[in-house]
Parts: C-alpha cells; sequence; structure tokens
C-alpha cells in the first residue's frame, strides 16, 4: 500500500491553497538565542543568516522564557521527577505540581478553582464541551480567535443556537441576547480580552453588564467567559490583563502559558463546580497527557515574578516601551489602532506595501507579521508589532528609524 493516490489529491488541495494565496511560508529556523547585551536587547540567529534579528513578533511579552529562576525551577522539577508525565491526569499523570499550578493561576485570576491545559486552544475545546447541552445558545465577537471559532463547532450545537456580534458593538450584542430563542436554557458570550491582530481590548465592564440585565431570563443564566490569552500577565496595573484594566470579571477566564508567562500550556479558572464539570466532560483534558513537571514549575514561577516587584517593573518597562514605540510611530504620521496593549499594529493598507516593508525590515533583522489579503479584507493590512519587556529604548528606536527611512 502506498499514499500515492491521497497525495495527489493533497497536493492538488494544497496548489487550491496557494492559488487563493494563503499557504503560511515556510518556517524559519532559529538555531541561537544571544542574551541581551548593553543597550541592545536579545538577538536570535536563524538557519541559513549570519544576521542578527530581534523579535518584534513574539508573545513572551515579560520577556520571561529564558529568565533563570524559569529555567532553574524547569530543570529541579525535571531532575527531580523526570521529562514526562507516562499517563493522563485520572490514570496516575497527576503530580503535585499540576495542582500546585492549578492553585496558584486560579488565585491569580481571582477565581475559585482552575484545571491546566496542554494550550489555551484545548481549553477553548474543552470548556465547549463541558458547559454546552441542546438548550445552550452561543454568542461570540465577530473576531474571536480560531479556537474559540473551533470550540463553538465543537459543540454541534444548531446554528440558530449561536450568534455574532460585530466586533466590540455593545447594541449588536444586545441584540444577539434578543434574538435567543425562549426555550433556550443556557446562554454563552464568549470574547478574546485582548484581539490579537489589533491589540485592542473587549470593553468587559459593559459586557458583563449587559449579560447581567438578561440572565434572569433563562435558567441557566447569562454565562460570561473571556479569554485573555494575550492580555494575562502583559497588561493592566497588577498585570492581570483586561480584566484588571476594565476592572471587571466575567464567569469564567481562559488563559495560556504561553504568552506573558513565556512557558506553555493553558487554563480554564472558573467555579468549583464548573473545575469538576471540565475534569468529568473535557475531551481535550481527559484523554491527553497533561503538561510536563518542568512546564508547571516555570509557570508556577513566572506567575510568582508577575507578582513581585520585578514583575510590576517589567511591566512597567513593557507599559513603556510600547507608548515609546506607538509615540514613535504618530510622529512619523503612520496609523495605527491605540490601545495600552504591547500588539502595536501598524495599519499599511496596501498588500504589496505590507509584502515589501515586511521584507525591508526583516533584510535589516527585524522579525514581525505582516497580515495581507486575502487573510484580512483589502484596505486592512498590516503589520503587527509585538513589544516585549526585553526590548531597550535603543531597539526601539532602531526599528522607528528604518520605519522613517522607507520609501
Ligand atoms: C485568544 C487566543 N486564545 C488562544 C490562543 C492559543 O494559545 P495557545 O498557544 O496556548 O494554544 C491564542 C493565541 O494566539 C489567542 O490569541
Amino acid at each position: 500500500m502506498s499514499t500515492d493516490k491521497l497525495d495527489s489529491a493533497l497536493n492538488l488541495e494544497l496548489e487550491s491553497l496557494s492559488a487563493d494565496g494563503r499557504t503560511k511560508p515556510p518556517e524559519r529556523i532559529i538555531e541561537k538565542y544571544i542574551p541581551p547585551r548593553g543597550e541592545t536587547g536579545p538577538r536570535y540567529r536563524l538557519k541559513g543568516s549570519e544576521m542578527e534579528f530581534i523579535r518584534f513578533n513574539s508573545n513572551s511579552y515579560l520577556s520571561l522564557s529564558n529568565h533563570p529562576s524559569l529555567v532553574a525551577a524547569a530543570d529541579k522539577a525535571t531532575l527531580d521527577f523526570g521529562v514526562g508525565p507516562g499517563a493522563v491526569r485520572f490514570i496516575d499523570g497527576t503530580f503535585s505540581h499540576h495542582i500546585a499550578l492549578e492553585k496558584r493561576i486560579a488565585a491569580f485570576v481571582k477565581k475559585p478553582g482552575a484545571k491546566i491545559f496542554n494550550s489555551a486552544y484545548t481549553s477553548n475545546c474543552g470548556l465547549a464541551l463541558s458547559i454546552s447541552n441542546k438548550k445552550t445558545h452561543w454568542i461570540g465577537d465577530q473576531l474571536n480567535h480560531n479556537s474559540i471559532i473551533r470550540a463553538m463547532r465543537i459543540t454541534n450545537i444548531p446554528s440558530e443556537n449561536k450568534g455574532i456580534y460585530k466586533h466590540n458593538d455593545m447594541t449588536d450584542l444586545r441584540r444577539c441576547l434578543e434574538e435567543v430563542r425562549p426555550e433556550i436554557e443556557r446562554v454563552v458570550v464568549v470574547f478574546d480580552g485582548i484581539f490579537s491582530m489589533r491589540g485592542d481590548f473587549a470593553p468587559i465592564h459593559e459586557i458583563v453588564d449587559i449579560c447581567r440585565s438578561y440572565d434572569d431570563k433563562f435558567k441557566d443564566g447569562v454565562i460570561t467567559i473571556v479569554d485573555d490569552s494575550h492580555g494575562i500577565g502583559a497588561y493592566g496595573d497588577t498585570g492581570r490583563g483586561t480584566s484588571d484594566h476594565c476592572n471587571a470579571w466575567p464567569d469564567i477566564v481562559v488563559g495560556t502559558f504561553g504568552k506573558a508567562f513565556g512557558v506553555n500550556g493553558g487554563f480554564i479558572a472558573g467555579s468549583h463546580a464548573l473545575v469538576e464539570s471540565v475534569r468529568q466532560k473535557a475531551d481535550t483534558y481527559i484523554y491527553t497527557n497533561p503538561l510536563s513537571v518542568a512546564d508547571c514549575a516555570a509557570a508556577l514561577t513566572a506567575i510568582d515574578i508577575c507578582d513581585s516587584d520585578e514583575g510590576l517593573s517589567l511591566l512597567e518597562n513593557l507599559k513603556d516601551r510600547t507608548a515609546q514605540f506607538r509615540k514613535g510611530l504618530e510622529n512619523l504620521g503612520l496609523e495605527s489602532i491605540s490601545g495600552p496593549h504591547p500588539v502595536v499594529p501598524l495599519m499599511v493598507r496596501e498588500t504589496q506595501k505590507t509584502q515589501d516593508l515586511v521584507k525591508y525590515l526583516f533584510e535589516n533583522g527585524v522579525l514581525v507579521v505582516g497580515l495581507t489579503f486575502p487573510v484580512v479584507p483589502r484596505g486592512d493590512e498590516t503589520i503587527r508589532f509585538q513589544i516585549n519587556a526585553c526590548h531597550t529604548s535603543t531597539d526601539i528606536l532602531y526599528v522607528l528609524d528604518l520605519l522613517s527611512k522607507f520609501q
């Protein structure tokens, strides 16, 4: 047997993706991490190049991935317990590190309990499997992350049990709530905290207020869920993300350890009943090995740092560098979307120009993400810059200088 027939069919599908301009470029391979030196932040070497690159495309907002305490904690956990759990959680794959991380992250996001997952992606899918039934109606923001869209799909609810509101449009959210059929018992409203391609945030205080006003209409109420994967750890007065910024806490919080915390893994935080339902019903929790103890130990250390003076000063630096970059773009007369978050989009609004600018930045040692048609509508072409706490003022000035010279 061979897969020749399947391979030809797959190749045709890949050609069609490519013709639509939807294929991902080849993956660049990082071969070396170069620690910060003097006025410059860390640099990276890529396979096939002698250049040193600055990453302006990393989600590691607090730059904790290479922090000596995280590395030491991961090393110690590995030396003590080994590299893999050997089984899923309910078949003795649960180690003290898993429990400790669940308690720590729940306390961090001010919820009674939490369950950890391999990623935020699988957390969203697991959450949907745990809380949805035939009488559940789901409502989401039009620009929600792919993992939320996928989570809503795997609930297998009929299309009339779904509503999508225009991005951050509260009038349209009300319309979606008004349209819920009377036989529905449970309404779930789910949204990103930070919209990762734009750096803008959900007005959680307004969403929570609106949902509360509809709560009595439904047997199980209206449940709010924020997926604040890009927000938690990255902004807000105490680093608790969009809820911190809006001073409003949705019923359920989903997040990742793989962005500001610099490690890997995801979580769902909420009531004890919710956490137990997730443990019993979330296939993406039950039937897969958990995070390694090394990941858990590193994530625990990251949260502790976030809650310390060191964390607050990293957050302050991140805020300052973000403000410096935003101000610099403004001074150059370049368009962005305003906001407090270290995702700073540069609105280029032309596909060719966006591609040329991404190439020019790459040739000058700067890694960024460009979004062009058809991934975004014509006119919305953007370059996403992500500021990290490790960027120095000199790094920011270097990029701004490059942008000022681009023709
Ligand atoms: C809102 C949101 N949820 C989930 C994810 C996925 O996170 P993870 O890598 O932990 O699966 C992302 C990542 O981009 C995201 O922006």
